[in-house]
């Protein structure tokens, strides 16, 4: 019996990564929040089910997320013994590995030893044989590029990934790196930066490099972590992440002077008929070099809010001119 909706492939669009075979949907769901130990366990199910429901068929986990560390990819492990067995070949789960996740000089960064363990590691905390994405999660300035880009094809080659990927590598770093994976001929294909209306700095080379390449882009924080919605338009919600002790977003973040733009853009937001966490997805959806958005959410009503931004993604000239007036 099939549990999900049954037409939820027409109901999502899906989008190449770069010049790869991989479609990624328009909307992807991150578990770097809400997803842990300390989170109600219920709700991260619901919100898993409903996403997987709705056609996301991308969830992005990485090593340390929680808290504590690990306890996201086991929760997610949970969801998909318990819910989604038989579902595997419609899902892309992607992990990462370049924070500190153990004690010790093996225990972050970019060396064979590290990316070769935590990737064992986060595939036992999940249960599976293989994930789709293994991401190198920062550049290590330590260890040879040479040395994190050929472990990360050894994974491919041992079918413990599909394909690779890399983050918050700058458009430099990103250029080394695809010559040396063009060598192996690894199927690198996504790049996974911050980029938001807030956070702007994909737009100074990065997102050129990629396109002039064939990779594919999806952008984390795409609500900066919240900022970007209505939350926080009134003050800082006790539920909020600015509120939490375990978020990473502080209380110190949340400045009149963000406040203030969130209003104005939640003004265009508005004569859109759109929330602004709705008009902050779009915008990126808007921009051609961007595969997926990664969103987090704390509820299933979030996650419903993000996904009605899928039908109203397309911006006139003078909407875009206001919003860059707006952001400075
Ligand atoms: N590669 C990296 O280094 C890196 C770094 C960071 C994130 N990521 C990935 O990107 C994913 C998303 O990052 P993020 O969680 O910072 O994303 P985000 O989408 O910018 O922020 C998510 C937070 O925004 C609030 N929110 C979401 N939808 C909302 C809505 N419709 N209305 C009101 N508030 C809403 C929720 O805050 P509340 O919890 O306060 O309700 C939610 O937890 C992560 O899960 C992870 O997979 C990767």
């Amino acid at each position: 019996m099939n549990l999900f909706n049954s037409n939820r492939y027409n109901e999502m669009k899906y989008r190449r990564c770069g010049n790869s075979g991989l479609l990624l949907p328009e909307l992807s769901l991150g578990l770097w929040h809400n997803f842990g130990g300390v989170d109600t366990f219920e709700n991260a199910t619901n919100i898993v089910l409903k996403a997987f429901d709705k056609g996301i068929t991308h969830f992005d986990l990485a090593n340390n997320y929680g808290p504590p560390p690990g306890s996201a990819e086991e929760t997610f492990g949970k969801v998909l013994r318990n819910q989604l067995y038989g579902y595997r070949d419609e899902l892309i789960i992607s992990t990462k590995a370049g924070y500190r996740m153990w004690p010790g000089p093996y225990g972050e960064w970019g060396s064979k030893k590290y990316l070769t363990a935590s990737l064992d590691q986060s595939l036992k905390r999940m249960g599976l044989d293989y994930v789709d994405i293994f991401y190198s999660h920062r550049f290590d300035p330590n260890t040879p590029l040479e040395e994190t880009v050929h472990t990360l094809n050894q994974m491919v080659l041992q079918g413990k990934a599909l394909y690779v990927g890399i983050s918050s590598y700058s458009p430099e770093q990103t250029k080394n790196a695809i010559e040396l994976f063009n060598q192996y001929r690894t199927p690198f294909v996504i790049h996974q930066p911050k980029y938001n209306m807030l956070a702007r700095e994909p737009e100074n080379g990065l997102l050129n490099v990629l396109a002039e390449n064939g990779i594919g882009c999806i952008a984390f924080s795409p609500l900066a972590q919240g900022l970007l919605t209505d939350k926080y338009l009134n003050g800082i919600p006790s539920d909020s992440r600015a509120a939490k002790e375990s978020g990473f977003l502080k209380m110190e973040d949340v400045t009149l002077a963000v406040i203030e733009k969130a209003k104005a853009l939640q003004l265009i937001s508005k004569s859109r008929n759109q929330t602004l966490a709705q008009m902050a997805v779009a915008w990126l959806l808007a921009r051609k070099e961007i595969t997926s958005v990664l969103v987090g959410v704390s509820s299933v009503n979030q996650l419903m809010d993000n996904l009605a931004a899928l039908g109203n993604a397309a911006f006139t000239a003078d909407e875009l001119v206001e919003i860059d007036r707006i952001l400075g």
